[in-house]
Formats: C-alpha cells, sequence, structure tokens
C-alpha cells in the first residue's frame, strides 16, 4: 500500500514536472532544429517570418523569430507543450514581466531598439545614456552577446554567446549566476528567482506571483562592459548605463547620500518616514531584494517589503524590453504619479 501510494505520488509529480516550464526546452528536436533547412525543397526556418536563411545552431528562427511569433496578442506560443515566451506581440494583451517589444513601434523612447526589430533607434543614436564604460554599442543593439544583454557578454554574437543555455537552464532559483544558463533569464552574472509558476510563468502578475530581483546595498565592485558588478539586475544596466547606477557618481566623488544628484540605486529603502509605508510588494514599482529566496509565489515573504533590508533598482522605474511608457517606464510618468508614490508615500 504504501509503495502503491508513493508511485502514484511519484506519477503525479512527474506529471505536474512535465507541465509546469522548466528554464529549460523539452519537446521533440523537430520542433526547433532542422538538419538542412530544407524539406521538400522548401526552408524549414521560417519561424516567426524574419527570415528563411539557416540560423546559427540549426534552429528554426532567430531570436525573434520563436519569441516573436504569435500573430496574435497572446504572451505565449506553444510547441507541444512546450511554452515558448513571446516578447513581441500585438499590444493590449498581456505583456511579460520584461514587457513587449511592439511598443516601440508605437513611439521609439518606449523601448530598447534591438535590431532584429528592424525599427533602429532614431534619437540615441551615438549610444546608451550614461555609458561609463565605453560600450560603443549605437544602433546595433543584439538580443545576446556583446551588443546585447543576454547569454556572456564578453563573447559577440546572439547564438555564440548564449549555446548550450536552452538546453542547461536551471530551474527558477539563479543564486550562483557564474554560468549564462544557471543566471537570471540567461543574463549571465545575474542572480533572481524566475517566476515558473505553472499558469502565469515569465510574469510580474501580482504582490504573490512575480519574479524575484537581486539588489545591493551598495553598488560595491562597479560593473564593466561585460560584467555586471555585484550579480545585482541594476548592475546589468550599468554595464552600458553605468553613470546612473547608485552612489559616486561620475560627477562626484564622495557623496553617497541624500541629497543626491541622480535617484539612486541598489541602496536600501530607506527605513524612516514615508518609506516605511511601503509594505506590500507592487508590481508598479517593485523592489529587489539583498538575498534571494529559495521559495517565491507563496504569501509570505514574497508579498512583503521590508524598509531597511529591500532595495531600489533600475526596474522599480523602468521595463527591460519596452513598455507602453516614455523613456521605458513602468507607468506613465508624465501623466501621473503612480510609481512614486508608492515609495514616497507622503508625497500625494
Ligand atoms: C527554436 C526556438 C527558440 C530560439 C531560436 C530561441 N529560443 Fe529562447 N527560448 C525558447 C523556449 C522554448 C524557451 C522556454 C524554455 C522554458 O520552458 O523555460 C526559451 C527561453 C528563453 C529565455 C528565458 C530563459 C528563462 O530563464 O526563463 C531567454 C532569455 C531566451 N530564451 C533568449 C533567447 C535568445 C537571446 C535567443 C537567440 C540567441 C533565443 N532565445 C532563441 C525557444 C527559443
Ligand atoms: C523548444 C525548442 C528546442 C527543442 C525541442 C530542442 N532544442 Fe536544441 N536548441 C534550442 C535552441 C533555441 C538552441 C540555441 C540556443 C542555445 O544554444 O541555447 C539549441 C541548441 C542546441 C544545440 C547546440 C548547443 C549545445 O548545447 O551544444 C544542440 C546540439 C541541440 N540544441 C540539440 C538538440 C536535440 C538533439 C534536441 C532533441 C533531443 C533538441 N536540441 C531539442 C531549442 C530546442
Ligand atoms: C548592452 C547595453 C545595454 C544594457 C545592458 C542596457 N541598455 Fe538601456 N540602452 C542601450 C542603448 C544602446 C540605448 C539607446 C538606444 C535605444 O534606446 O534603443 C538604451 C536606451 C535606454 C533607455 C531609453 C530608451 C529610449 O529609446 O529613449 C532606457 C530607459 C534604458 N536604456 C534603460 C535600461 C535599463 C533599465 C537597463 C537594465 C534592465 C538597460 N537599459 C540595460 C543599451 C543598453
Ligand atoms: C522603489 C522605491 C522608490 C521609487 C519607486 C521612487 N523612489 Fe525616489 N527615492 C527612494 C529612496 C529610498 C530615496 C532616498 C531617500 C534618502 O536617501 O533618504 C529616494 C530619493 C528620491 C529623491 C531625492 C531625495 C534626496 O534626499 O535627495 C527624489 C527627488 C525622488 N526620490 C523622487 C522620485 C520620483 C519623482 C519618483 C518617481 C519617478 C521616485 N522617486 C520613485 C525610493 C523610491
Ligand atoms: C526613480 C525612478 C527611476 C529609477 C530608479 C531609474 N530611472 Fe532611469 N529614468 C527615470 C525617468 C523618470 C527618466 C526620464 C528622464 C528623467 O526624468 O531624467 C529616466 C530616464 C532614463 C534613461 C534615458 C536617458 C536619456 O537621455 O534619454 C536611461 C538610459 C535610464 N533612465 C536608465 C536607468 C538605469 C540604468 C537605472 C538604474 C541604474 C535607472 N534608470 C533607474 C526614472 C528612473
Amino acid at each position: 500500500m504504501k509503495r502503491l501510494s508513493f508511485s502514484i505520488i511519484l506519477i503525479l509529480l512527474i506529471i505536474a514536472a512535465s507541465n509546469a516550464p522548466h528554464a529549460k526546452v523539452t519537446g521533440m528536436c523537430s520542433n526547433c532544429h532542422t538538419m538542412h533547412n530544407s524539406q521538400g525543397g522548401a526552408s524549414m526556418a521560417t519561424y516567426g517570418g524574419f527570415g528563411d536563411a539557416p540560423f546559427s545552431s540549426l534552429v528554426r528562427g532567430n531570436c525573434l523569430g520563436c519569441h516573436g511569433q504569435a500573430s496574435d496578442g497572446s504572451e505565449y506560443v506553444t510547441l507541444g507543450t512546450q511554452k515558448i515566451p513571446q516578447v513581441y506581440h500585438a499590444t493590449g494583451g498581456t505583456d511579460l514581466a520584461a514587457g513587449n517589444f511592439k511598443h516601440i513601434t508605437t513611439d521609439d523612447t518606449y523601448g530598447h531598439n534591438v535590431d532584429f526589430l528592424g525599427n533602429a533607434e532614431g534619437v540615441l543614436t551615438s549610444g546608451p545614456p550614461g555609458d561609463e564604460n565605453s560600450t560603443g554599442i549605437t544602433t546595433d543593439l543584439t538580443c545576446a552577446g556583446t551588443k546585447g544583454c543576454h547569454g556572456d557578454r564578453g563573447t559577440a554574437g546572439n547564438f555564440d554567446s548564449i549555446k548550450g543555455a536552452h538546453h542547461d537552464g536551471v530551474s527558477g532559483l539563479c543564486d550562483t549566476a557564474d554560468t549564462v544558463a544557471n543566471s537570471y533569464r540567461f543574463l549571465k552574472g545575474v542572480k533572481g528567482h524566475e517566476n515558473m509558476d505553472a499558469t502565469y510563468p515569465w510574469q510580474n502578475k501580482d504582490s504573490t506571483i512575480h519574479n524575484e530581483y537581486y539588489g545591493a546595498s551598495s553598488k560595491g565592485t562597479e560593473s564593466d562592459k561585460t560584467t555586471a558588478g555585484g550579480n545585482t539586475i541594476s548592475g546589468l544596466c550599468a554595464e552600458c548605463h553605468g553613470n546612473f547606477h547608485g552612489p559616486g557618481l561620475d560627477d562626484i566623488t564622495s557623496d553617497a547620500a541624500s541629497p543626491w544628484l541622480r535617484h539612486p540605486t541598489d541602496i536600501v529603502l530607506t527605513n524612516s518616514g514615508e518609506y516605511t509605508a511601503y509594505t506590500t510588494y507592487s508590481i508598479v514599482a517593485p523592489v529587489a531584494r539583498s538575498t534571494v529566496y529559495g521559495t517565491i509565489n507563496t504569501a509570505d515573504p514574497n508579498a512583503v517589503v521590508a524598509s531597511g533590508t529591500d532595495i531600489i533598482m533600475c526596474l522599480s522605474c523602468h521595463g527591460a524590453h519596452a513598455t507602453a511608457n516614455y523613456k521605458l517606464m513602468r507607468w506613465n510618468n508624465k501623466a501621473n504619479m503612480t510609481g512614486c508614490v508608492v515609495c514616497h508615500t507622503s508625497k500625494q
């Protein structure tokens, strides 16, 4: 009897596991790969409609081909039982946590103009604003590699820099971050806990179902051109926008406290005054943590914000890919103060 119920539990676990996202691909090789890129004389590498050239690693589309192939507003496309997160799809539906590149077609300032989009940046043509590290990136921003955000930023090329990660991705908790596969969202060096909820994976849905970001209480080792200093998400942004990162700005050498010259990031949410009234995690203005939680999507502790330990990050105000707002903001900062007053609770 014991053995029977054990087997039943095991089977249930296997079923549950096969339906949940893994941060590691599953399914038939031919769903994603083509050996000669030819079947009946026609190309097989046509996912997303972004060209039909043979692509590196024998895949059936480029990064956007797989991740931008929803023909409607869906945030997922499925190949068999495998969900593919969509980051470029019609607006009006649900956008995944990093946002939706489609918003760029409304306004250039709404996001990062990655080259695959075929919609080159028209204003910021001389490089990332605040580029302390002289990256040399102008209008040739890519998904991954030395000119992009994902993968190993020390290696050139989308597929070279991410090689193997799709088959080796760790599930959820990324607290080592010394390879591409074990880093948060294949962003080498960044720690965090990926929301892999069975129904709402890759989303920041509400105060309990959301990604957990890692932050630092001081920027510590500053990021360089290819390495996120301190393993934080803000450290990643600082690889290209270093001057906007935390205290110790380029134009001040010693002052690292209020009154500030630029809005602080990678500092703890002050444990006094108005900040102590931010107590429930907000997906409008989220915070990072000094320790990556081992479990998420439970009411406690990840729905709770603690001033004195939780951390302001670039993503407290910005999205990562593109949002529906000017300068990639999480809310319409020109029309309302929704996000500012999540923290500055007395400034309404
Ligand atoms: C053949 C289709 C395909 C191609 C091409 C592809 N991906 Fe993916 N990608 C997937 C699937 C499927 C997943 C989801 C895996 C899972 O269940 O977690 C994924 C997941 C991801 C994730 C999220 C990983 C996580 O931690 O949740 C990132 C980031 C990513 N891909 C980036 C890229 C980049 C960059 C490229 C181009 C170099 C690329 N992908 C090319 C199919 C593809
Ligand atoms: C859901 C999509 C998906 C499925 C299914 C899939 N792959 Fe991949 N595979 C990818 C993507 C995307 C890449 C390129 C990005 C990367 O390397 O992470 C890749 C890369 C590879 C690579 C080169 C990188 C490495 O690890 O050496 C090999 C080899 C490979 N796949 C073999 C297979 C085989 C064999 C199968 C079936 C048993 C398979 N794949 C099934 C998406 C998939
Ligand atoms: C690999 C370099 C790189 C990284 C890493 C990077 N950015 Fe950028 N960013 C750029 C470039 C290049 C531009 C200007 C071109 C554009 O907007 O497409 C830019 C523009 C921006 C803009 C202005 C958008 C506009 O069009 O007006 C914002 C806001 C921004 N980045 C925020 C962030 C945040 C937040 C992060 C971290 C999640 C980040 N960036 C990480 C390269 C980068
Ligand atoms: C995630 C929480 C958070 C969000 C969101 C946030 N702030 Fe702040 N802000 C802080 C904290 C904490 C400080 C530093 C307070 C200190 O050092 O005493 C700060 C500092 C400031 C300062 C400088 C105060 C000084 O002492 O020099 C200004 C001005 C400011 N914020 C305005 C804004 C505006 C405007 C927005 C919306 C666009 C915003 N903040 C969004 C938490 C936040
Ligand atoms: C408190 C909210 C807040 C935080 C935190 C924040 N930003 Fe911004 N960011 C803004 C706003 C608002 C703008 C619009 C311009 C302005 O008000 O200065 C902006 C503009 C930008 C721009 C565009 C500048 C240009 O010249 O067009 C970049 C790039 C940027 N932020 C990157 C970052 C990075 C990187 C971080 C983290 C190190 C960060 N931001 C943290 C609110 C924030």
